[in-house]
């Protein structure tokens, strides 16, 4: 609205004979009335066509649909009966028009990446809490819930953490264990009271079929013992936050029955976990009912609290690892037929988790809109792909309504 306003007063300056009301209520109408009695249209259109961009470069940019109603029939309502519908977001995001669609559909946020240990704990002795806290404020503020994404894994860490800061050397176990409890302590420690729910452990199962644990810095240096330490200090930062261990591919049967043995096990101890995310990046070809009804039924034998933590459906055949380009890959238009099929899976998805109700608290979309998603740039960098329910636009697609069917 600034913007607009903005322009409005340009108007004004430069033609006097423009009045504008006081409430500013439809500047736009106002110029456009009076810009076809005028020979300066191109130089004005310039100058509007700056303000609008200036306008949505700015840092101080206010969601234009942040008055939505939020209480009309959003997806948030639609299965407030069932689990709490969330959306991994930017602190950018929250700056945009995105923000309006947040708060019509959404109840519950994850930081996309602020609060991972590579961009919030940059050094050693730094933190970076800009991105995080305006997410949580944003959240505070609206009353959405909080998840926390997420206090170990072997991604996107800092490069400081695994070497000596004098010799560049590896770290000993006792230093590495040492500087993950002080993480956890201070990150989860802040946000206290904020984030409800943790994801303390991401991916640390192996995908290969004859190996259990990825053989990431952190297993290689400290063994298992990581695993079990990051709940225990997550939970003496925070009692009252929920814990969850958070992986892809459980569809796989092997790698579900790794993750399952190592939830067991950690039970069995006493490490307080409190359940199990699935990310669930998947696609127009994967999962089947079959693998997704079996994959959501062993977990609920375990009595662990699920929650679908990275929901989109990619429109292209599933691939699990990065690659080049090539000469298809340029064919990158949203059919009907790509639509159908990612529909069918959705519908698939949101049919089983409504069965599974009891043991699923929360179903979080990873990122917003197609406007902008991981995807375009995995598993093949500049490739779009269209996984979310709302186009670049944010209009809800043809699949939105299906679920609302459901
Ligand atoms: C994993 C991580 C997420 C995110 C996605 C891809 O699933 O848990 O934080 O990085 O990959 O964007």
């Amino acid at each position: 609205m600034k913007g607009f306003m903005i322009a409005a007063f340009v108007f004004q300056s430069i033609v006097p004979c423009v009045a504008i009301p006081s409430s500013f209520s439809n500047p736009i109408a106002i110029g456009l009335l009076n810009i076809t009695k005028m020979k300066k249209l191109p130089l004005l259109l310039s100058l509007l066509l700056f303000i609008a961009v200036f306008e949505n470069c700015s840092d101080k940019k206010i969601s234009k649909t942040i008055t939505t109603d939020t209480n009309n029939g959003g997806l948030k309502d639609h299965f407030k009966d069932y689990f709490t519908i969330g959306v991994a977001v930017s602190p950018q995001a929250l700056k945009t028009d995105e923000a309006g669609l947040i708060l019509k559909e959404f109840n519950s946020m994850t930081p996309e990446n602020a609060m991972k240990m590579g961009p919030i704990h940059p050094r050693e002795n730094e933190y970076n809490w800009a991105g995080g806290d305006s997410i949580a404020a944003f959240a505070k503020r609206n009353n959405l819930k909080l998840r926390g994404h997420c206090l170990c894994w072997h991604n996107q860490t800092p490069r400081w953490l695994f070497a000596d800061s004098a010799t560049g050397k590896q770290v000993t176990k006792e230093v590495l264990l040492q500087r993950l409890k002080d993480h956890i302590t201070t990150v989860v420690s802040r946000y206290k009271g904020t984030i409800y729910a943790w994801d303390v452990v991401n991916e640390a199962i192996s995908d290969k079929k004859d190996e259990y644990m990825r053989p990431s810095l952190w297993y290689q240096i400290c063994g298992e013992e990581f695993i079990a330490k990051a709940f225990q200090w997550a939970h003496e930062a925070d009692p009252d936050a929920i814990l969850f261990y958070n992986d892809y591919n459980e569809i796989d049967p092997v790698k579900r029955e790794k993750i399952i043995r190592m939830i067991r096990d950690l039970k069995t101890r006493g490490i307080p976990i409190s359940g199990v995310g699935l990310q669930g990046h998947w696609a127009i070809n994967e999962p089947s009912k079959e693998q997704l009804e079996k994959t959501l039924e062993d977990f609920s034998s375990l009595g662990l609290n699920m929650q679908i933590t990275e929901l989109d459906i990619s429109v292209y055949p599933k691939e699990h690892n990065a690659r080049e380009r090539r000469a298809a890959d340029a064919d990158t238009v949203f059919t009907p037929e790509k639509e159908q099929k990612q529909m069918e899976v959705y519908k698939t998805c949101f049919g089983l988790f409504k069965k599974y109700r009891e043991n699923i608290s929360s179903v979080t979309f990873w990122n917003i809109s197609d406007r902008h998603s991981w995807l375009d740039n995995f598993p093949v960098r500049g490739r779009k792909d269209y996984p979310l329910l709302f186009d670049a636009q944010l209009n809800p697609k043809k699949v939105y309504w299906e679920i609302l069917k459901k």
